[in-house]
């Protein structure tokens, strides 16, 4: 029976380092060793859900269940924020699967297991290729922050031509930034102080605005898109008078309450917003590839998949100060180690076969 560890959000005692048994691998499950994962701003609501944490993973498949077909031992794989759905409903048929009535979400099922672990057991269907050249740790983030923004602008149709708009340079603004430019459009970049500027214009901005006291937001060119990436709801009454007629408005947040907009502006320029979360497997999938070729790789930090790493990781994320997305590694010193071991042992050999040379040339002579 697969064992390993997970780090849970509790209630009352913070993150808790805990043991999680699951069942011998069933139908096209596969156990993997988790390798990376990031630390999501929706990590943050959940830090006290009595569940264990994290939906970016990364890992190394160990086994596989007997109905297992397209992945095998070894392969590297990237999970996200969908564990599984029916696959035979209207959207599941469409492709749409993350609207799909029976599907298992991060936070609503699977609460026994994360991407804060040493391992877990997952549905091969649900598991995505890492491209090659593509190192763990770069993917991690991918696999929601990235997944979330690219489908707001490829499931969408973003055209080369839009003046796209990203709002807030955290975990997803600043992976948001670079995908839009890649895609040849015009990026504004909307952020709460000038503290980001020079980051987000080598991210790929052609222009920067902070919003913070600001009454009036000044652009160049109407927005024809923006993606609203910040931990909170913006105000929508300095928003609005920036986007262009028949613009899309994508709110990405997680947030609690209403979502309240002027009514009449929306009406009198046709303007559009479309709700999302994540991406569909097929997209995630594009998405994938799109970075790998693209060279789109988040800035991150890394941190140690302990109960302090997490802690720290947390702390830093929720006060703003996380550039611009946490990385959790499993035994980093064991790598490293290994790393250095297996240098050591290739000097020591070249050594001793350097010496065994020398001493058959002295006979040989
Ligand atoms: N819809 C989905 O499928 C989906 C998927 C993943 C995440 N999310 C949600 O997307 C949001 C962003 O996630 P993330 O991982 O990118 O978080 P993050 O790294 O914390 O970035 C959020 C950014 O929002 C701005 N911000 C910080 N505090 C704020 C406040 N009080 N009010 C307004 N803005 C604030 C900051 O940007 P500036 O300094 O530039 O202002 C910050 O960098 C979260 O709410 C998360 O739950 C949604
Ligand atoms: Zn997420
Ligand atoms: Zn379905």
């Amino acid at each position: 029976m697969p064992s390993f560890t997970v780090f849970k959000g509790t209630k009352n005692d913070g993150i808790q380092e805990i043991k999680t048994e699951k069942p011998e691998l069933k139908g096209d499950q596969v156990l993997l060793k988790v390798t990376a994962s990031g630390l999501c701003g929706t990590d943050l609501h959940y830090k006290a859900g009595d569940m264990v944490l994290g939906h970016e993973g990364v890992g190394i498949i160990e086994e596989t269940g007997p109905d297992v077909k397209f992945m095998k031992k070894g392969d590297r794989v990237g999970w996200g924020y969908e564990h599984d759905c029916c696959g035979h409903c209207q959207q599941c048929l469409k492709g749409n699967e993350t609207y799909c009535p029976e599907r298992a979400m991060y936070g609503f099922a699977d609460l026994d297991q994360g991407s804060f672990a040493h391992g877990a057991v997952w549905r091969e269907a649900f598991l995505f290729p890492i491209p090659e050249g593509m190192s763990d740790e770069v993917a991690a983030p991918l696999q929601c922050g990235g997944a979330t923004v690219f489908n707001a602008l490829h499931n969408f149709d973003t055209q080369p031509t839009e003046t796209v708009g990203i709002m807030g340079v955290g975990g997803l603004g600043h992976l948001a930034i670079q995908f839009a430019a890649k895609m040849g459009c015009r990026v504004v970049v909307l952020s709460g102080s000038d503290r980001k500027k020079d980051e987000a214009m080598k991210l790929g901005a052609h222009e920067f605005i902070a919003t913070k006291d600001a009454k009036e937001l000044k652009v160049s060119k109407p927005l024809d898109r923006l993606l609203v990436t910040t931990s909170a709801q913006p105000n929508w009454d300095l928003i609005l008078p920036i986007m262009a007629p028949g613009a899309t408005i994508h709110p990405l947040s997680v947030d609690e309450g209403k979502f309240e907009i002027p009514y009449m502006p929306l009406i009198l320029n046709g303007l559009r917003v479309q709700g999302s979360v994540v991406a569909s497997r097929y997209i995630h999938n594009r998405m994938l590839s799109f970075a790998a070729q693209h060279k789109i790789a988040p800035i991150l930090e890394k941190f140690p998949m302990t109960k302090e790493g997490i802690n720290q990781a947390m702390e830093k994320l929720e006060k703003g100060d996380m550039r611009y997305r946490a990385v959790l590694i499993p035994h980093p010193d064991t790598s490293k180690n290994k790393h250095i071991l297996k240098k050591a042992l290739l000097r020591f050999a070249l050594r001793i076969l350097d010496k065994f040379l020398r001493y058959a040339n002295t006979k040989v002579r």
